[in-house]
């Protein structure tokens, strides 16, 4: 089968949760507290190293309840189904979505067109360990005999986000390789970090899943035609390995088949940290913790699959957005780590949300008339504090925040710790309670202000507060725990994409802008200028001058 086709709109419990938002408007969550004492456990789950408390939201029981049934409504569970089954739901594709796959045990069963995939994908894991103990370990030698100390990625969007934002979140494991990132096909940045690099003892891995994409050929050429400055043609072999679907283009770049490291065409872009794309994640932590992390992704993967949706985490946090983004009109989410390791978490998810649930055309080919895939963005805690809180406390929109930390630091800088979680707890507490003008006015009092000066100041003191949170508090940042944490945005996207009645896994709308760019670079390069608007010929000739 392929997917379920349910316009969410056109559901019974999509027009009860119309009239329910109608009634809940005006509640605060403070005093949705204040009525239950028991809504924290009501309203929080612990699993495993996972809190996940999501009791600060403008929600009651009945909105879940009513959420829950726009799920079963839309045919959630067939849907997850054929999603872990193997069938080809990525439909405009032609494709199935099994990135789960490659977190799976060697003792799964996951079929593909009638194959068992799961031989395949530990045959490869095998080949990635054994290649990373061996550049770990210094038995794999660069051209002139010495041990590897560099890697640099060279990919970008999935085959670039991933591997960097995970390889910078487990730096607390990494080994002794300096592992580098190339994505952008500006020469600027190419040339600044080859500055950086000897060639006789530095790995680059080109990962591209299509092995077309534009950027990463143009740095693989330019980093292989500086490599060949120093280095014989025969070098390569020990230089160069490359992560791909497209085995004829990577030979015809020059990789040695023993350095191709294969993906399938079921795992999509973004979603292929999991597979040889995480090769640099791999080699920077060892094969050990990649292990770990792909462990930690699959028991999210379980939870998700087998929990009820009250107390699945993936599932909850899906309906909670979709509340927010379809009811109370949220345009955007902030997605705010409470530790450094995780500062391109927001950008890596930006990937994963927007690209997946970015469309506005629904499963049947239909317009879309209702609003779907919500804009990500976020920083790190305590910077992001200093930065753009200021919007979210006192600001005009809704923008509902997913807080993430983590209970013991790694280091057991206890006093750092202790004062980045007291912002951390304390924040999502402020941003749902707030100020009133009477707690603004008795704080200008206690400062000695004249009454003309409180009447002036105090307006702008004011928070109105009832801003929603989710807080996920993890024991530690471990490669299993970030393994969970991605798994389950991944998750999370997927049920939304059910619930919108989109298909979250192609992304035709990047093609556009590489057509484009294709022809605009032949007039920047050529004599002539095509036939553009105005501004677009303008722009050209000033480029060209
Ligand atoms: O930007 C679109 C995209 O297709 C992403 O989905 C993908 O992650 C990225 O380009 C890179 O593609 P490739 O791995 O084929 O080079």
């Amino acid at each position: 089968m392929t997917l379920p086709k349910i316009n969410p709109t056109t559901t019974q419990s999509w027009k009860k949760l119309q009239e329910h938002f109608q009634a809940e408007k005006n509640n605060r969550i403070q005093d949705l507290f204040e009525k239950d004492p028991n809504r924290f456990d009501s309203f929080s789950i612990q699993w495993e190293d996972f809190l996940v408390d999501f009791s600060k939201n403008r929600l009651t029981k009945e909105t879940l309840d009513l959420l829950e049934e726009l799920a079963n409504e839309v045919d959630l569970k067939a849907a997850m189904r054929a999603y872990f089954d193997g069938e080809a739901i990525n439909q405009t594709e032609g494709r199935a979505v099994l990135h789960t796959a490659l977190r799976a045990p060697a003792t799964a069963q996951i079929y593909e067109n009638g194959l068992d995939v799961v031989p395949e994908v530990h045959a490869i894991k095998a080949k990635i360990n054994s290649f990373c103990d061996a550049v770990i370990s210094g038995a794999h030698k660069g051209y002139t005999g010495k041990a590897i100390t560099d890697v640099v990625n060279i990919g970008i969007g999935g085959s670039d986000l991933g591997p960097a934002m995970v390889t910078e979140a487990l730096a607390y494991y990494k080994n002794h390789l300096n592992v580098q990132f190339v994505s952008n096909v500006e020469g600027d940045h190419v040339r600044e970090v080859i500055k950086t690099l000897d060639p006789e003892t530095t790995l680059f891995v080109i990962v591209s899943k299509t092995f077309t994409t534009q950027e990463t050929l143009s740095n693989a050429t330019t980093i292989r035609q500086w490599f060949l400055t120093h280095a014989p043609e025969e070098a390569i072999a020990q230089h160069f390995v490359a992560v791909s679907t497209n085995l004829e283009k990577i030979a015809a770049f020059g990789i040695h088949p023993d350095n191709v490291f294969p993906m399938k065409d079921w795992v999509g872009g973004r979603f292929s940290l999991w597979s040889a794309v995480g090769l640099s994640i791999a080699l920077a932590v060892g094969p050990n913790h990649f292990e770990a992390l792909l462990a930690g992704a699959h028991k999210m993967d379980e939870h998700f699959k087998t929990a009820d949706f009250q107390e699945n985490i993936p599932v909850l946090l899906a309906l909670i957005s979709v509340w927010y983004n379809n009811f109370w009109g949220a345009e955007s989410e902030a997605i705010i780590p409470y530790t450094q390791y995780l500062r391109n978490l927001p950008a890596y998810l930006q990937q994963g949300i927007m690209e997946s649930n970015g469309k506005g055309v629904d499963r049947q080919g239909n317009k879309i008339d209702y609003q779907t895939g919500t804009i990500i963005w976020g920083g790190s805690g305590t910077n992001a504090q200093h930065a753009f809180f200021q919007h979210i406390h006192q600001g005009t929109k809704v923008i509902p925040a997913d807080f993430i930390g983590f209970k013991k630091s790694l280091y057991g800088e206890t006093e750092h710790q202790n004062k980045l979680m007291a912002n951390f707890i304390a924040q999502t507490e402020a941003l749902m309670r707030g100020k009133t003008r009477s707690e603004a006015e008795q704080e200008l009092k206690s400062k000695g202000l004249s009454q003309s000066e409180i009447d002036a100041l105090a307006p702008f003191k004011v928070f109105e507060g009832n801003k929603p949170t989710n807080t996920l508090l993890i024991d530690a940042l471990k490669p299993e725990s970030i393994g969970k944490l991605i798994a389950m945005y991944e998750q999370k996207i997927f049920v939304q994409g059910i619930l919108w009645n989109i298909f979250s896994y192609d992304q035709w709308g990047v093609e556009l802008g590489k057509q484009l760019a294709n022809t605009v670079l032949n007039d920047l390069t050529g004599n002539e200028i095509a036939q553009h608007d105005v501004s677009t010929t303008a722009l050209l000739k000033h480029l060209k001058q």
